[in-house]
Formats: structure tokens, sequence, C-alpha cells
């Protein structure tokens, strides 16, 4: 077992024998950007400043150029660690660094938004939080253990008062430890600490020919921020929202989206069931699995932006079938939602790429 430690956020995790240092890392909850997994999008890449690793299976690192070899550039996805190490992740340039940092907050509101999602809003004592769209807290339970939820709207602070709502949508799982607290025993004034923000999923502030957002369930939770942001800025842009969901109403944002739809030619959204409830009318829309949806709506995916959040299964659906409808690996954007108790919970692609380029 080999400790890997990480500049500049400082962060250290263990590597076991055998083990790529992502897996490590992905493990232990620690932050390294990638995207394919499998040695051929360049995604992960760090520079290792100290210590010594080997690709995993004879993986030779075609990704990467003579001078990044020589530089010391690491595809984290293929490689072990040999001994301790040091490695440096770059740091995105568009987005500037937030320090990761723990808050005191009470909770002000506490709302269903369908069966299964609550709205929860907290106010933050004292003390300013900035976060980028996209990126999320985890709040800290009594046990110890952490749960990671989207952070909801963009920065709302009061300045006569000087307080700072944060808002969250929560999927409550069954059993699941926070879902059971927030359900049965959490209330208005109750205090709760977090830490944040964290996260990598961030708008790439360079336009493309179409941008696709793709969601499942309450991944639509950071890709309606970064959709509201694209849809102001990019005004010859097509954009699409794929949002995949079991039936009708586990739609809370649809009103919102319609409204959108009706007022902006450029915005194009489908919904997309997987059990459509009769009970709630003859449901007319799209039918199945998301990403399917997505290359029948849009078949040529070249030149696109995709930006994908929500369950594991989704993620890789798309990964598996948008690059042979012409989706470039580096345009591909994603957040993984892992159901508490399995590892990890996000992180996704980066501008880290471009610059090492
Ligand atoms: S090369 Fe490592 S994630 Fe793609």
């Amino acid at each position: 077992m080999f400790q890997v430690k990480t500049k500049p956020n400082e962060q250290q995790f263990s590597a076991k024998e055998g083990e790529s240092i992502l897996e490590a890392a992905i493990r232990q909850k620690v932050m390294v950007p990638y995207g394919c997994g499998k040695g051929e999008c360049g995604a992960c890449k760090v520079i290792v400043s100290q210590g010594e690793y080997e690709y995993l299976h004879g993986y030779k690192p075609k990704v990467l150029s003579q001078e990044e070899c020589s530089e010391g550039v690491m595809l984290c996805c293929m490689a072990k660690a040999m001994s301790d190490l040091e490695v440096i992740i770059p740091e995105n340039s568009d987005y500037p660094k937030i320090e990761i940092e723990t808050y005191q907050s009470q909770v002000k509101k506490i709302k269903p938004l369908t069966d299964s999602v609550y709205q929860l809003i907290l106010e933050i004592d004292s003390g300013q939080f900035d976060y980028y769209p996209g990126q999320y807290i985890e709040i800290l339970l009594p046990d110890g253990h952490k749960r990671a939820y989207s952070l909801a709207s963009l920065i709302k602070r009061n300045e006569e008062n000087l307080t700072q709502e944060v808002e969250l949508h929560i999927r409550l799982h069954e059993n699941g430890l926070f879902s059971n607290l927030l359900k049965h025993e959490i209330s208005v004034g109750d205090p709760l600490s977090f830490e944040g923000p964290k996260g990598g999923f961030l708008l790439n502030q360079d336009f493309s020919s179409k941008t696709v957002f793709v969601a499942g369930g309450t991944g639509i939770v950071p890709i309606k921020l970064l959709l509201d942001i694209r849809l102001d800025k990019a005004k010859n842009e097509d954009i699409y929202l794929f949002w995949g969901v079991k039936d009708q109403q586990e739609l809370f944002h649809n009103d919102y989206f319609n409204k959108l739809y009706q007022e902006n030619s450029k915005f194009h959204y489908i919904p997309v069931l997987t059990e459509p409830d009769l009970r709630m009318g003859n449901w007319r829309g799209a039918t199945g699995i998301v990403s399917n949806s997505v290359v029948e709506e849009v078949p040529d995916l070249a030149g696109s932006q995709v930006y994908a959040a929500g369950p594991q299964a989704m993620i890789q659906s798309c990964q598996n079938i948008f690059p042979a409808f012409g989706l470039a690996e580096e345009n591909f954007y994603m957040d993984i939602f892992l159901q508490p108790g399995k590892d990890s919970r996000r992180k996704k692609k980066n501008f880290f790429q471009k610059l090492f380029s």
C-alpha cells in the first residue's frame, strides 16, 4: 500500500497493490479529473512530482506526447503506484479555485417537490459561501458520515442581514441515513454543517454548435443551473435538454422548462419517461432510455458539447452510444450520482486537458 498526495489541494489517499491511482482516488472520495477511465481520452492527466509509477497491463500512453511523458505527465486511470507519490492536479483557469471549508447553517425550509424529492433550504449563520454552478456540498451527519448534494440555485446572499441561503433538492432513499433524518427528524431551525464547494462539473465557457444536456432524475439539479447560464449567454446556439425520469410526477421542473421552451426557439425540451403513469393522462412524449432519445432527436453530435448528470448506468449508456454519433470524447462532461453506500459520488470532466496542451 502506497500513499498518494495531491497538490495544490493537499489531499492524501492510499493506493492498494495493483489498483489504478484513479480507482484509489474514487474509492476514497478524492477529486481527480477523469473521462473514459481506460486510457483513451487524456482527461485524467496529472504531473508526478515525486515517486514512481507503472502503467497497468503493459499499457502505452498513446494520448500523451513525448514532451508530456518527459515532463512527468501520468494518466491516473491506467497507472499504479510503485512508491509513495506526489501528484500535481492542474487547476482550471476558467474557474479559479475556491477553498473547501466547513460551514454552519440552520434549516430554513423543507418542502416536498415530489413523493421522493425534497427541497431543503439552509441559511448560513455567518460568512460567505462561494461556489460555481454545477458544484455540490457534503452534509456532515452526526455519526461522521457525509452525504453529497448538488447546489440547486445560484448564490443567494441577503446583504441586509448578511445571511446566505443554500438550496438543495434531495432524493430520498429507502433507509438512507440523511433521507430518514430529513423525512422524520430534521425541522426548521435545526443546525446542519456542510463542507464545500466540491466538484468539477462546470460549464465550458467556449461555445459549440449545439449543447445537449442529459439529466437522469435529480441529475437535473446541476444541469438546470448550467442550462440557465448557457441559455442566457449563447443566443444562437441550439440547446437541448433531455430529462429521464420514471413518470410524470417526477418532472418537478416541468412547468419551468415548458415555459422556457415556449419563449425560446433555440431551446428544445424532451422529457423521457420509463414508466408513464396512465392515471395522469395519456403520455404523448418520449419513453424509454434517455440516451436513446438523445440520438434519435440529435443524430449528429459532431461539434456538440454534452453535459450529463445522473445515475452511473445512464452515464455509461451515454458514453457507449454518443461517440458513434460523432461526439468527441473531450466534449463529454459528466457528473455521476452514486447511491449512498456505494463508492464515491461524482466527478467529472474537466477542462484540465487544455492546460497541458
Ligand atoms: S485517459 Fe484516463 S480517464 Fe481517459
